[in-house]
């Protein structure tokens, strides 16, 4: 089988700055690494599905690429709503596309991998995809065909039942979901903001969100602000298969 291994939401300060809900992100970054390293050394793409820093700290790009060019597999870095795409550019300008959003698509073997940039154009934490994203999403789902398609990206499309994350979600995300519903190839979403491992299906397909590596958000279905959780951090391992698609959930400790 296939494998990718899969992290979000890491949440990097640069060095002298307080550590956001008091744990340290990079010692957390750090541990996964080693592990990734000892463990799935052949995995074929580490992809990283946002908010790479905490808001305001964008010296903190150059900290990840230096942890990321000891890695032995080439990675792929999404947005997310605490990233700032010209920061990011400046430390990994390999990750510019022609429509000015880090997007990006890659074929491996029959299967493709579409990453998504669900930045909002305001600033603000929902996310949402513009005509002109749109517009290469489309043609890029399309011209799949009937191939395994994964897409990676930042804010989850659906609700996943816990409010104060939901109403941060992928705003006016009906017609991605007509896209992928009209798919008769296996498609799989990954997504990552919520700080929770969740599943389930939307448009006809699975999707997944996954733990950060660094604050976990707790399962409150009722409040309206965000609280946090005592469960551990974690990051995903994911296997190709000829006829299937497997996540699996990993937890590392809570340094
Ligand atoms: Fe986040």
């Amino acid at each position: 089988m296939r494998k990718l291994v899969w992290l979000t939401d890491l949440h990097l300060v640069e060095q002298g700055r307080d550590w956001p809900h008091g744990i340290d992100p990079l010692a957390r970054l750090r541990y996964c690494l080693d592990e990734i390293r000892a463990l799935h050394s052949d995995a074929e793409r580490l992809v990283i599905s946002g908010d790479l820093i905490q808001i305001g700290n964008p010296g903190a790009y150059g900290i990840l690429r230096s942890e990321l060019d000891r890695m032995p597999m080439p990675y792929h870095l999404l947005t997310g709503n605490h990233d700032n795409r010209a920061a990011l550019l400046a430390s990994f300008p390999e990750l510019s596309s022609a429509e000015g959003f880090i997007q990006g698509v890659e074929d491996l073997g029959d299967m493709r991998l579409l990453y998504l940039d669900t930045l909002a154009a305001d600033g603000k934490h929902h996310g949402e995809l513009c005509p002109i994203r749109m517009r290469w999403v489309r043609e890029q789902i399309r011209s799949a065909d009937e191939r395994p398609l994964l897409i990676f990206l930042h804010h989850p499309p659906c609700d996943i039942g816990v409010p104060a994350l939901d109403r941060l979600r992928l705003f006016n995300s009906e017609e991605l979901g007509d896209l992928i519903r009209a798919r008769n190839g296996a498609t799989h979403l990954f997504c990552g903001h919520v700080h929770r491992n969740a599943s389930g299906l939307w448009a006809g397909h699975p999707f997944a969100t996954l733990k950060s590596l660094h604050v976990q958000f707790d399962l409150d279905v009722t409040g309206s602000g965000l609280t946090r959780s005592i469960e551990p951090p974690g990051y995903g391992i994911i296997f190709i298969g000829p006829n299937e698609i497997i996540l699996n959930y990993r937890d590392i400790p809570a340094l």
